[in-house]
């Protein structure tokens, strides 16, 4: 199956930088510069607070908003949370879950992510779910057991009508924000082995459609031979999503 047949999807994740005001001005950069790039998704993800800024923007353009994590539950008391319907009602269409940010620093679970995903879903929201090993668990040669765990937790109970616009995100933690990047050979042999877990599942329909962004220190000059692999479908953009025209030359080499 080759990636021809899907369309790549980049999405920047602003983690915790931006204030309304800053996050409305890069939202408006990436969008004025987004026309260069027709033939693919684009995803902007704010901190929560300037979701409602940006989406002013992005509304009726091709930018798609998405949000940096939910609550499991759709209301109640769980103070500091946010809800799918409140992501949704904002304008959000994705959400990203299961970030290595959250699993290490806030102690999600699988079992969270799995909650998460399921309440996304049914609220009409598209996670991007994110799975990947520590550098403790790629020396140790552990890396496809710990993706297996991870992609089979997450996934648990979701249907398979539900996977169409479901996006997966390898991002290897080691290689998060910190300028060491996965070999391309190194990243599309666990998204081949992730699109074979999903097959498992699923059926080849469902993974020969799903689309599996890498992540972990994509910038403009690595970006090109990453996302030209078989099985790599797109980009989770850290650092380098905080820049419209890094973003955007990162998008262009999705698609040369
Ligand atoms: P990075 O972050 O591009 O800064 O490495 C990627 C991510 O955490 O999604």
């Amino acid at each position: 199956m080759t990636s021809e047949k899907r369309r790549p999807i980049i999405a920047g994740n602003w983690k915790m930088n931006t204030t309304p005001e800053e996050g409305a001005a890069l939202a408006e950069s990436v969008l004025n510069q987004s026309m260069q790039v027709p033939d693919l998704d684009m995803v902007v993800c704010p901190p929560f607070t300037g979701l409602h800024a940006v989406a002013e923007r992005l509304t009726g353009s091709s930018v798609s908003l998405g949000a940096q994590d939910m609550h499991w539950e759709s209301d109640g008391a769980y103070t500091g949370a946010i809800s799918a319907k409140m992501l949704l009602t904002l304008g959000c269409r994705h959400v990203i879950l299961g970030h290595s940010e959250r699993r290490t620093i806030f102690g999600e679970s699988d079992d969270h992510v799995n909650r998460k995903i399921h309440q996304a879903l049914t609220t009409g929201l598209l996670p991007i779910v994110c799975v990947g090993e520590s550098l403790d668990e790629r020396e140790s040669r552990r890396t496809e057991q710990v993706v297996t765990v991870q992609i089979r937790a997450a996934l648990s109970g979701i249907s398979e009508g539900q996977m169409e616009g479901l996006v997966l995100a390898y991002e290897p933690i080691w290689a998060i924000g910190t300028g060491r990047v996965a070999t391309p050979e190194q990243a599309n042999s666990v998204h081949h082995h992730i699109r074979s877990l999903v097959e498992a599942q699923f059926g080849a329909h469902v993974s020969s459609a799903i689309r599996i962004q890498y992540g972990g220190s994509v910038k403009p000059d690595n970006a090109h031979e990453l996302l030209s692999q078989p099985d790599i479908d797109g980009a989770l953009i850290g650092g380098a999503s905080l820049e419209a025209d890094s973003f955007i030359a990162i998008a262009q080499a999705a698609v040369s």
